[in-house]
């Protein structure tokens, strides 16, 4: 599957996934990384690495998503894309697109999900006192880091954690546990929603 992966920043979660798919059984090839900032990080490396690389500056379209969205819609189908896996894309996608790539698109979120929806998860995780912290592999819907849940890893939220401590556990999670669910939803092990035939029951 020609699969896309879309970044705002240093795309250390892209670098993970770019890894995994050079493993020549690896059901997903890595055919784009996308940014939306001309600024991020990962734009290099995924360059270094020989991947194709765009970018397409959310800043020039101002408040205009619709647009924004349209050019990078533009920008996937001319290479192909058949899955696009957002990796710290920090960009909150309107319906239109993400109806587009319903079932084919995927999101990581730092945070045990439906626990810490949206930013700053470590922080918050820690203000609640929670226990246990993690990452989440979902699949894109219109409700922001709400679509149905692949993948996740706990960690512990250790005594004297700090934020960055936190992060840091976290973050070593997502780089394995994105791979791991990008195999399966590229691999067709799993799918949302589930195919027809699974759904349908015999009737007795
Ligand atoms: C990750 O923690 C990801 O879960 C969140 O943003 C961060 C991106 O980090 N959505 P990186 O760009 O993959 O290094």
């Amino acid at each position: 599957v020609r699969t896309a992966i879309l970044i705002s920043g240093r795309g250390s979660n892209m670098a993970a996934l770019l890894a995994a798919a050079r493993d020549p059984g690896f059901p997903a090839e890595i055919a784009l990384v996308l940014a939306n900032r001309a600024d991020a990080g990962g734009l290099a490396t995924a360059a270094a690495a020989g991947i194709p690389t765009a970018v397409v500056p959310s800043r020039e379209y101002g408040r205009d998503r619709a647009a924004h969205e349209a050019a990078v819609q533009a920008v996937l189908e001319a290479h192909g894309i058949g899955l696009v896996c957002l990796a710290g894309y920090m960009r909150l996608l309107t319906p239109w697109l993400v109806e587009r790539w319903a079932g084919r698109m995927l999101n990581i979120h730092p945070s045990l999900l439906p626990a810490f929806p949206g930013l700053d998860t470590h922080a918050r995780a820690l203000a609640a006192g929670a226990r246990l912290h993690g990452c989440t592999v979902h699949w894109v819907t219109e409700a922001m880091d709400a679509g149905p849940i692949l993948a996740q890893a706990a960690v512990p939220v250790l005594p004297g954690d700090d934020e960055a401590a936190l992060a840091d556990r976290v973050l070593a999670q997502e780089h394995l546990l994105y791979p791991a669910a990008l195999r399966l939803a590229a691999g067709g092990a799993v799918a949302w929603p589930a195919p027809a035939a699974v759904l349908s029951n015999p009737l007795p």
